[in-house]
């Protein structure tokens, strides 16, 4: 171990020379560093393992439980990417009645789950007063309930009634923070600095913001990685959801490779480190594109799992990519399944609300 000497504000200080245990100590590093951690180096155990602790640090074993509710699979847009693009004619598509949404959170409650994630596409049928409507009956019936929106770009006035409505949470992804990437993965008529613009006036309501992006996304280089990780520093987001590209077959990036497991592994990690209190789901693309995915997502650094309580019959046509994990479980099954799983790596599912932890 190679140990330097370092002024920081004008005071000497003994640092280990090894880029995890300064990135833990100081919840940063130069371009250069993050770029050789990004890509993968000696310290990938390393990494990993301080992760680990870190997480272990603040929110101990616990993982927390987001009970998933996939609200429709209509979508304005058509990005490049996404199976339920709008471009998608060869999809099924369905919309949940306002009973099924709350029949899904009735059984969802009964096992456990104190948040429900209502996310869908872009649904023009889903307006604003229709989306506070939904909102609102859950919030009545689940007062004791967090509600997490992942329902796209909506004006500023959108979000706040939403939030007056009663939904606390808000999940979207930034995708990409190059505008130039952002413009190949998709059509020129959407902006990511729209999307940027939705993530701060969901921040400055007053929301848990969570943001994230696609790790191996066509195009994407490790310059582009570094910027989104640039951006979300910006941010500093409550929860960061990251997973694998994954392709799709009915999309026009079909032909494209998938991420890479490992650097996603990698950047979870990575985020624990700058993030140490933040929510990072351990995602279903990870459990999709291996079978222990999402258990390698928590040994990661990742704290919270997101199953699915849509109803079965809509499950595999909430297609985002190929293959997309969804067994014919019933909620129940699963539920049981996942702390099964969690135990199996020494963690231990909790059932509370499970609000972010601030310093
Ligand atoms: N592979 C992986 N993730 C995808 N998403 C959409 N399409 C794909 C895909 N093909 C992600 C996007 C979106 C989230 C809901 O799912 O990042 O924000």
């Amino acid at each position: 171990m190679v140990i330097l000497v370092v002024r920081i504000g004008g005071n000497e200080r003994m640092v280990e020379n090894s880029l995890p245990k300064r990135l833990r100590e100081y919840r940063d590093l130069s371009d250069g560093e993050l770029t050789q951690l990004i890509e993968g180096n000696e310290y990938e155990d390393e990494l990993m393992e301080e992760a680990d602790a870190v997480r272990r640090l603040h929110y101990g074993t616990d993982v927390y439980i987001r009970g998933l509710i996939e609200l429709t699979n209509y979508c304005k847009n058509d990005c490049y990417y996404c199976g339920i693009r709008k471009g998608n004619g060869q999809l099924t598509r369905y919309r949940l009645s306002m009973e099924d949404v709350l029949a899904c959170c009735a059984t969802g409650y009964e096992l456990g789950f104190r948040t429900f994630v209502l996310q869908g596409g872009e649904d023009l049928y889903f307006t604003d007063e229709r989306i506070c409507e939904v909102v609102a009956a859950i919030r009545s019936r689940h007062p004791d309930c967090a509600i997490t929106l992942s329902l796209g770009e909506k004006s500023y006035e959108g979000y706040l009634a939403f939030y007056e409505a009663g939904a606390t949470r808000y999940l979207l992804r930034h995708e990409t923070a190059n505008p130039e990437h952002y413009g190949k993965l998709h059509p020129s008529t959407m902006d990511g600095g729209n999307r940027q613009r939705c993530l701060w006036d969901i921040k400055k309501i007053g929301y848990q913001v969570g943001s994230g992006f696609m790790v191996g996304s066509p195009y994407q280089t490790t310059a582009c990685l570094l910027e989104d990780v640039r951006f979300l520093q910006e941010l500093n987001p409550d929860m960061i959801g990251i997973g694998p590209y994954l392709s799709h077959k009915d999309t026009p990036f079909a032909h494209h490779a998938n991420g890479d497991l490992h650097k996603c592994l990698r950047l979870v990690s990575i985020l624990r480190l700058l993030f140490p209190h933040a929510l990072i789901p351990a995602t279903t693309a990870l459990g999709t594109i291996d079978e222990r995915g999402r258990e390698r997502g928590l040994l990661a650094g990742a704290n919270v799992v997101m199953p699915n309580l849509s109803p079965t019959n809509v499950r595999s046509l909430y297609s985002l990519y190929d293959n997309k994990i969804h067994t014919m479980e019933e909620a129940a099954e699963s539920r049981r399944a996942l702390e099964r799983r969690a135990a199996s790596i020494g963690y231990r599912v909790v059932t509370h609300v499970g609000h972010v932890k601030r310093d």
